[in-house]
């Protein structure tokens, strides 16, 4: 039997707005888990460069190999893990991840490095105030996103997170807003007594769920990071008998049970999403595959082992796909298109010239508008599907007449003799591996080559 594969349950700590306490709570959130069930595997990364993360968890003297930035660049994630102070295992911060934000496609870079990261128990991840390709990644990739919020102003900046999880199709349940930096001295009259009352009531108001638990502003959490020793110092042990002390207890106690009720998390079920969309793919890729012709689509010979392919064929209705051989296309062209009724031999400068420019152009076939079904129309297009060159041909009575109405009848005929309503596409292809243009990225760049042209010639 495999073994069993590791998945972490994800915890994003994000806000748009700086200073309400992210990494305050990132950090000692996974200190006070771990305290709370010491076998429990924590682990924690921040986006940020701060290096406060570095600051709180380093040992003395540890010798650190990989950062975030190779997180980001594929190596996996359990490897880069470092035990830390208080047993909570660290990546360590990285100052180059701006320069990686061109390689983050889209925002699920990062739950597929997770998926992948064989991390076990629980993983915090820390993020800038702002955004971004990669705080949205952070965002994706979470089973659990905490939004501090210290005032109305960063509860209305947190409307953009709520909406960019309305945009990604995203359950808003996973989204939790935490009233942190709350002043208890500060006292209302009427309903709302105190700000932490108040901000949960407009959070509740517009529909956002919110922590029972706030986070009190603290002189004594302020202190912890300003020391002769230029170190950061843990609630757990130097704000002992503080409210926030208990506050903390109360969010890991919370975290836990949640982490505990999930059974399945994201990093799982991408994982699983991603191994069925592979086998669709390249369940894909075996039906283009078993769809082509086996001969030549010029001259109708099977194809084996020493052909030497160049061209991939697909009519626009899909009912034919196939290949062609670079000799014949070449033939083709000088016969049907350019009437050179002369066999040229292969170093002729005039059948090379052709050859290169058919291996830098897509060809269209197809028929001429309805009330002229005796033409062909023949067209050139640049790789891009720029319109390079149009001409028409009359279409012979019959198929074996000419080249042109061969290959036209061949593979574009229809009921009764007739075209279909269809047009045949031509792509050159690697002489080596020519069924690479099936596999689904080039595939795709390939139809929407197909539709570029579509849109400019007569056929549908
Ligand atoms: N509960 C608290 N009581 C008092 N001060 C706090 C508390 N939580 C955080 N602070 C202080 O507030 C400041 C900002 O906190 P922190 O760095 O955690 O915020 P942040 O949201 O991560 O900021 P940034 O957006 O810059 O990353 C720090 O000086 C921190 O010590
Ligand atoms: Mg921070």
């Amino acid at each position: 039997m495999r073994a069993m594969k590791n998945y972490p349950y994800v915890i994003t700590v994000s806000s748009e707005k700086g200073g309400v306490g992210k990494t305050t709570l990132a950090t000692n959130l996974a200190i006070f888990l771990k305290a709370i069930d010491e076998d429990l595997p924590v682990s924690i990364f921040s986006f940020d460069n701060h290096f406060t993360i570095d600051k709180m968890f380093a040992i003395k003297g540890q010798k650190q190999t990989g950062t975030v930035a190779e997180l980001l660049q594929d190596t996996r994630g359990c490897d880069l893990l470092h035990t830390g102070q208080y047993g909570v295992n660290y990546i360590p911060s990285s100052n180059s991840l701006p320069d990686l934000r061109g390689t983050f496609k889209g925002p699920m870079v990062l739950a597929r490095i997770l998926a992948e990261s064989e991390i076990p128990g629980i993983l915090i991840v820390d993020t800038r105030p702002d955004l971004d390709v990669m705080t949205q990644n952070a965002l994706f990739a979470a089973d659990r996103v905490l939004v501090p919020i210290k005032d109305m102003a960063s509860m209305d900046n947190c409307k953009n997170i709520f909406e960019l999880f309305d945009k990604r199709g995203l359950d808003r349940k996973s989204l939790s807003l935490i009233p942190c930096l709350i002043d208890e001295r500060i006292k209302f009259d009427g309903m709302f007594k105190d700000q932490k009352t108040l901000l949960k009531a407009f959070a509740i108001n517009r529909g956002y769920r919110c922590s029972d638990t706030f986070i009190s502003k603290s002189p004594k959490v302020e202190s912890l990071n300003t020391n002769p020793d230029g170190r950061i110092y843990p609630i757990l042990t130097h704000g002992r008998g503080t409210d926030v002390y208990g506050q903390f207890t109360a969010l890991a106690q919370t975290a836990v049970a949640e982490y505990k009720e999930t059974s399945e998390p994201r990093a799982l079920l991408f994982d699983n999403w991603q191994k069925e969309e592979d086998q669709r793919k390249k369940e894909a890729y075996f039906g283009r595959l078993t769809g082509l012709k086996s001969e030549c689509l010029v001259c109708g010979k099977e194809l084996g082992q020493e052909s030497q392919i160049a061209y991939y064929c697909e009519s626009s209705d899909g009912a034919t796909c196939g290949y062609i051989e670079a000799d014949c296309f070449t033939s083709f062209l000088l016969s049907a298109i350019f009437r050179i009724d002369r066999e040229l031999p292969a170093e002729d400068p005039t059948r090379m010239m052709i050859h290169q420019t058919a291996r830098q152009s897509v060809f269209v076939l197809n028929r001429g508008e309805e009330d002229s079904t005796d033409t062909i129309h023949f067209h050139r297009f640049d790789l891009q599907g720029n319109e390079l060159l149009k001409k028409q041909y009359p279409l012979a009575d019959q198929a074996g007449q000419d080249l042109l109405t061969g290959m036209v009848t061949g593979t574009l005929g229809g009921y009764e003799g007739q075209l279909r309503d269809a047009f045949l596409m031509v792509h050159p292809v690697s002489g080596d591996n020519p069924a690479s243009i099936l596999v689904e990225d080039n595939y795709r760049e390939m139809v929407k080559l197909k539709k570029r042209i579509a849109a400019q010639v007569s056929a549908v």
